[in-house]
């Protein structure tokens, strides 16, 4: 019998059957599929050309996940030359074959779903049942995206006729070649989601992913190029900010989508978008500071469950993470004991295993930034609860750390208002909803934010000020996380994307694509 389906709402369900099988392929990923050579793939044939590096696995870095090769400008611009020269080919097959390309790319991804979610484990560090979810995620993305291309006839409409003897259509046309640079923390559905559009569209792509999630940048192009993709229509460089400069910055490209930090995606917003003879489109989804408003009527087991999986799921490393939690003052007290309580029972460890909910962070980097942190929020004046670095058996292999709880920080300070990317979550507390919403909506982002409350009007008031693109409310499985294709859509406002329709929503995929009007008489 077909094993049942995670998704982020039924994410803390027991699964046993789903345990017992992911298990034996989790350690066959890691007994035969590791320390391998994994080259690019570069106008439908696979290259070592460029420097090539190893990645550590961050749950134990004395193992490597494989060998990748850095693309140098001269293979970048191989991987764009060959994406040209499949572009109108790849256009003129027409959208309902490449709907059924992109289908049997799920296809395929779907029959290796576990393999797929135990490389992902393995690279970033995800605890099971998140690996699991962004692959269900992602195979959901490329048929959202698909079947949007159906409902939309391809993006093909007949309009009003000015004049009987005249024929006016609109129609949505590929831009060329886009640039896909995607980040470590979703490497399977993040990549597939930027990728699926740009190529349902028409466009070729030239996909980097993450330095740190090659294994999974290259199984996904596996899929692709077995579904049937042409050669050169979809083109796998790995690299670090170097390639991902040099591709960025490349005069053969026509458009950037990228999800990573807010300083990256501004630089490429401003020297790609309008650095060259006309304005480019960049997609760039660019991260959160997320508030979470528990009222005074809020269900406390409810708030906490939903609070605590939001700001410490995957070690805290999403975009949508819920960062910040603002406690009405008269429950502060409680909520926050319950929250340490469940925040110290929460199992730090090897992904691999089953009962882990938190794993490693990604990097040294990382530790280093969260070791930073921490003493800056004590330098303040605040009180951290957790945060301790681990130590002793694998825990000194990677970069293992209890979730951190900060109160008592000043309400100006920055751990209120920067992203940081990791599990760290910041205490304000409130006497009135609104005044609280304001602060909250007071930082440069406006990706998700999350409300518990029992009272209607609470609900209403912050459904229409928050200052976010994805609202949550009196969700036990995640606060401020968890967007699934189709249901909710993914729009960062202000610093945390490109308007109102950026992310992975509804209204994405047209903006891989420009419009043209066609009249004939
Ligand atoms: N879909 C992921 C979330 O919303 C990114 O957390």
């Amino acid at each position: 019998a077909a094993l049942p389906r995670v998704t982020y709402s039924n994410i803390a369900e027991d699964f046993s059957g789903v345990h017992a099988h992911f298990g034996k392929v989790i350690a066959d990923v890691r007994g035969r599929q590791l320390d391998l050579e994994r080259p690019n793939h570069v106008g439908g044939r696979d290259s070592t050309e460029g420097a090539a590096y190893d990645a550590p696995c961050p749950i134990d870095r004395r193992l490597s996940l494989g060998t990748f090769f850095a693309a140098a400008p001269r293979q970048v611009d191989s991987a764009v030359a060959a994406a040209r020269a499949a572009q109108r080919g790849w256009r003129d097959l027409g959208w309902p074959r490449r709907v059924a390309l992109a289908r049997a790319a799920a296809d395929l991804l779907e029959a290796r779903k576990f393999e797929a979610a135990a490389a992902c484990l393995l690279e970033v560090g995800k605890s099971r049942m998140e690996a699991l979810g962004e692959v269900e995620e992602a195979i959901d993305l490329i048929r959202f995206y698909a079947g949007e291309m159906e409902a939309n006839d391809g993006f093909r409409r007949d309009l009003a006729r000015a004049n009987p003897r005249e024929e006016t259509f609109d129609v949505l046309r590929p831009y060329g070649v886009f640039a896909v640079i995607a980040p470590f923390n979703f490497p399977v559905a993040l990549s597939l989601g930027m990728s699926i559009c740009a190529l349902l569209a028409g466009n070729t792509v030239v996909f980097k992913p993450s330095p740190m999630a090659g294994l999974t940048g290259r199984l996904l192009t596996d899929c692709l190029v077995e579904a049937g993709l042409p050669a050169g229509v979809f083109n796998l460089i790995c690299g670090g900010a170097e390639t991902g400069a040099a591709l960025a910055a490349h005069s053969g490209i026509d458009g950037i989508a990228f999800t990573g930090s807010h300083a990256v995606g501004m630089r490429m917003l401003r020297e790609f978008g309008c650095g060259g003879r006309h304005a480019r489109p960049v997609l760039a989804e660019m991260g959160g500071k997320n508030p979470t408003y528990v009222a005074a009527s809020a269900d406390l087991d409810t708030a906490v469950s939903g609070v605590l999986r939001s700001a410490f799921g995957l070690q805290g490393q999403k975009c949508s993470a819920g960062s910040v939690v603002f406690l009405h003052e008269t429950l502060a007290d409680p909520f926050l004991d319950r929250l340490a309580a469940a925040a110290d029972a929460l199992v730090v460890g090897d992904p691999c295993e089953r009962e882990s909910f938190m794993g490693p962070l990604i990097s040294e980097a990382a530790l280093e930034r969260f070791e930073t942190s921490r003493m800056q929020a004590k330098s303040a004046g605040g009180t951290v609860h957790g945060g301790e670095r681990l130590t002793g058996g694998l825990y000194d292999h990677g970069a293992y750390v209890r979730p951190a709880i900060v109160t008592g920080l000043p309400d100006d300070h920055a751990l209120h208002r920067d992203e940081l990317f990791m599990p760290f979550l910041t205490v304000r507390t409130f006497s009135d909803l609104g005044n609280a919403i304001a602060r909250g909506n007071a930082v440069p982002y406006g990706l998700t934010a999350g409300v518990y409350t029992g009272e209607p009007a609470e609900l209403e008031e912050f459904l229409e000020t928050a200052e976010a693109g994805v609202l949550y409310a009196n969700r036990a499985s995640g606060a401020t996380t968890g967007a699934w294709p189709g249901i909710q859509t993914f729009c960062g406002w202000k610093g945390s994307g490109t308007g109102s329709k950026g992310g992975l929503g509804t209204w994405y995929l047209p903006q891989f694509m420009r419009e043209q009007s066609h009249t004939i008489m």
